[in-house]
């Protein structure tokens, strides 16, 4: 694959995002210089997907802390606390966002001896490697996940795993793009993900961009696929999984993981470690962001329903580990049972 489209960088003291609502018609940029901006811009998925929310939490610590006028750390800390609470405040789910923000907290704790000056270029430092850790991440993904692809494939993908949501080439379809690389013929069926569409928008546009085969289907044509013998694997990303292997991604994955099941075809979950959460059991514990009853009675802005129709949106679903045939992570591939491969794995 050529170089990944940049989904997020630190750009001059500021943070430079592709504006994601605006894709594929056009392909723009935000800068945000303040951490209000940061939190709209992961609150209004202009920057999404679980790693990616991550990268965009720990800049938005460095935006925020770095007028911050703290004579001593007590001052500097309670400071801290209220960006990375506030930051937080954005969007539930992903616990990648968690896990960046908590590192950010644990630097700044490790580092009280020095001056406030110096902790906020370790701050700055620190947001810079979670963004080059996660290139590496993707890159692993992709060489592991990629061995369960066989040249002839044909993939069903859900929302977006990709570069978009990610510093790199994405998760599941990190994968995908590590087998083409590797010779391997492979096509992709992409669910359009209603009702924010981040299938039909960003997903085919970075697969036609990468030069892959790709076919949109609406979200209630993946039986039919399946059935007709289309697809030989399913790929989806993670927003958080327990430590019994349940999966929360976007919502639709669920569905998809029954069908997968009910056709023997194999369903993987790719996601970096950052994305397993060990304090939860089971699926059951982990948040489910709703999201505005906007989102599906209107269209482009326009209204396709009658006023006043209520309307549930979770924007995530658990599907549960007993249909998950294996999760590909950069430390290797985890196998059921997952409780166990994952003490192994993180070892
Ligand atoms: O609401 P989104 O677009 O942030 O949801 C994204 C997903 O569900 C992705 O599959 C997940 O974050 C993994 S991204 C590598």
């Amino acid at each position: 694959m050529s170089k990944p489209v940049s989904t997020i960088s630190w750009d001059n003291g500021r943070v430079k995002l592709i504006d994601q609502t605006k894709l594929p018609l056009e392909l723009s940029y935000i800068y945000c210089s303040d951490v209000k901006c940061i939190r709209d811009a992961i609150k209004t998925l202009k920057v999404r997907g679980a790693p990616a929310i991550g990268i965009a939490g720990a800049f938005g610590v460095v935006i925020g802390i770095q007028n911050s006028g703290a004579q001593n750390f007590d001052e500097f800390e309670k400071e801290l606390n209220e960006i990375i609470d506030y930051i937080s405040t954005s969007r539930p789910t992903a616990v990648n966002l968690f896990w960046a923000l908590n590192r950010m907290r644990e630097t700044a704790l490790s580092n009280r001896d020095k001056s406030m000056s110096e902790i906020k270029k370790i701050l700055l430092r620190t947001a810079l490697s979670i963004l080059e850790e996660d290139r590496k991440v993707c890159r692993q993904i992709g060489l592991h996940g990629a061995d369960l692809l066989e040249d002839g494939d044909t993939v069903l993908t859900h929302c977006n795993a990709g570069a978009l949501a990610t510093a790199d080439y994405g998760t599941a379809l990190g994968i995908i793009y590590k087998a083409v690389e590797l010779g391997k013929k492979i096509s992709v069926y992409a669910d359009e993900t209603r009702p924010l569409l981040q299938g039909a928008r960003l997903t085919t546009w970075e697969l036609k961009q990468a030069k892959i085969d790709v076919t949109l289907i609406c979200d209630n044509t993946a039986a039919v696929v399946m059935k007709q013998g289309k697809i030989k694997k399913v790929l989806i990303g993670a927003d958080r999984i327990a430590s019994n292997g349940d999966t929360a991604n976007k919502i639709g994955s669920y569905n998809l993981a029954i069908l997968a099941k009910a056709h023997d075809i194999p369903l993987y979950v790719a996601a970096p470690t950052s994305t397993l959460d060990l304090s939860l059991s089971t699926g059951k514990e982990i948040p489910i962001e709703e999201r505005d009853a906007e989102e599906v009675t209107h269209w482009f802005g326009k209204r396709i329903t009658a006023e006043g129709i209520k309307v549930y949106s979770p924007a995530f679903d658990i599907t549960p580990s007993h249909l998950i045939t294996a999760i590909i992570t950069e430390k290797g591939i985890a196998y059921p049972p997952y409780e166990k491969s994952f003490k192994e794995m993180m070892k």
